[in-house]
């Protein structure tokens, strides 16, 4: 089984940090969301992947791969020239995929149950039908297994259809009159028939291959789809609420580690990772948190579920459930909270008369004032 993560895409629902960065590349606990995808990958026994990734942030993702060593995993690089859909992925990693059976992951897209159930289900079904024991009947292999999860909303969602049988009947992208609450999770597994189905759509209403219209094909003509529904969470971090409370939950289930500096009045109270080079003084921090290397916390208090990035420096503030990328600086804030703070940014507050707001932010940004 190969695996394919999907990294490349237009992420405008993260700018503006995607108009600089990769989206799969934004810290959660203060590693990039991607690099649990991979963990996830390599504890499936998934170790040849093929990673999409566009060319305005495909090197910054290489060089935070790297050859994928680290995580015991092979990587091959395909990039595509715009983001033309999921199934258009397919389409152009097939020379990297051939006709194996493959694992498609959204590369920004986080579970709590990883892969390895899901992939050893599909596994023995397909070998059970191929392969049948002495006296089994056989049965027709899926061709595909989808995930699928409970949502609030499902107009927003590709949403699966089921029969009273618990099949999977339709598949339909962001209907206005929903069949079900059953929302399609970004995790595929597929064999080599997603081909034929990915060649035979058309780019739908807004210029994409649609997976779920390939998946739809596959229906159409007799192929078996397997579904699963979760139990665990499941979130697509594409959007900042989102990402903050992937951020919660992965927060949530870290364990205390200090390795940096605290001065004598200081405390790290509760689950609280100080990563080495990193110092506080005369500051607090409550976990659920982490503050990395080469950061300094100085007269200031840093709240539950918050993840502060290396080479910070957070001075005479309060912060809580934000999340700050590297190299960023807060100054003089009563009170950040449920933020996400780009890389090499400055936020204060200055002691200038006529007192104002003063600001020079870049494009697509929101900023709430108190
Ligand atoms: P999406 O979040 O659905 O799309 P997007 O990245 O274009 O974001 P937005 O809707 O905010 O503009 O993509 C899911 C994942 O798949 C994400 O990791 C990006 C990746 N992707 C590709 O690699 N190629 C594509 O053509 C598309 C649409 C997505």
């Amino acid at each position: 089984m190969k695996g394919l993560i999907l990294s490349g895409g237009a992420g405008t629902r993260l700018r503006p940090i995607t108009h600089t960065s990769a989206k799969q590349l934004v810290p959660i606990a203060n590693r990039p969301i991607l690099f649990y995808g991979l963990d996830d990958m390599a504890a499936a026994g998934v170790t040849d992947i093929g990673i999409i990734i566009s060319p305005l942030t495909g090197d910054e993702i290489r060089e935070a791969v790297g050859d994928g060593s680290e995580f015991g995993v092979d990587v091959t690089w395909i990039v595509q020239d715009e983001p033309s859909g999921l199934a258009h992925c397919v389409q152009i990693a097939r020379p990297f995929l051939g006709d194996d059976d493959f694992v498609m992951y959204l590369g920004d897209n986080m579970l709590e149950q990883g892969l390895v159930e899901f992939v050893d289900r599909f596994e023995a079904a397909r070998r059970d039908a191929l392969a049948p024991q002495l006296g089994e009947k056989s049965s027709k292999a899926p061709s595909a297994q989808i995930l699928l999860a409970r949502v609030d909303d499902p107009s927003s969602f590709g949403v699966a259809d089921v029969d009273a049988d618990g099949n999977v009947v339709a598949l339909v992208e962001k209907p206005a009159n929903p069949p079900s609450d059953l929302a399609l999770v970004g995790i595929y597994l597929f064999d080599s028939s997603i081909h034929e189905a990915v060649a035979g759509i058309e780019p739908s209403a807004r210029g994409e291959l649609e997976i779920t219209d390939a998946i739809q094909a596959l229906l159409s003509s007799g192929h078996r789809v397997e579904h699963e529904v979760l139990t665990g969470w499941w979130i697509d971090t594409g959007k900042k609420d989102p990402l903050l409370e992937c951020n919660r939950l992965v927060l949530d289930s870290l364990d205390r580690k200090i390795e940096g500096d605290l001065d004598a009045s200081s405390v790290a109270d509760g689950r609280v990772i100080i990563e080495e080079g990193a110092t506080l003084i005369n500051s607090t921090v409550r976990g659920p948190a982490v503050i990395g290397a080469g950061t300094v916390i100085e007269d200031s208090h840093i709240g539950p579920y918050s993840s502060i990035a290396i080479d910070c420096h957070i001075l005479r503030s309060e912060v809580d459930n934000t999340v700050v990328l590297r190299r960023s600086t807060v100054t003089d804030i009563p009170r950040l909270t449920d933020s996400l703070v780009g890389r090499d940014t400055a936020v204060s507050r200055g002691g200038a008369m006529p007192r104002a707001t003063r600001l020079m932010i870049g494009d697509h940004c929101h900023v709430e004032i108190e």
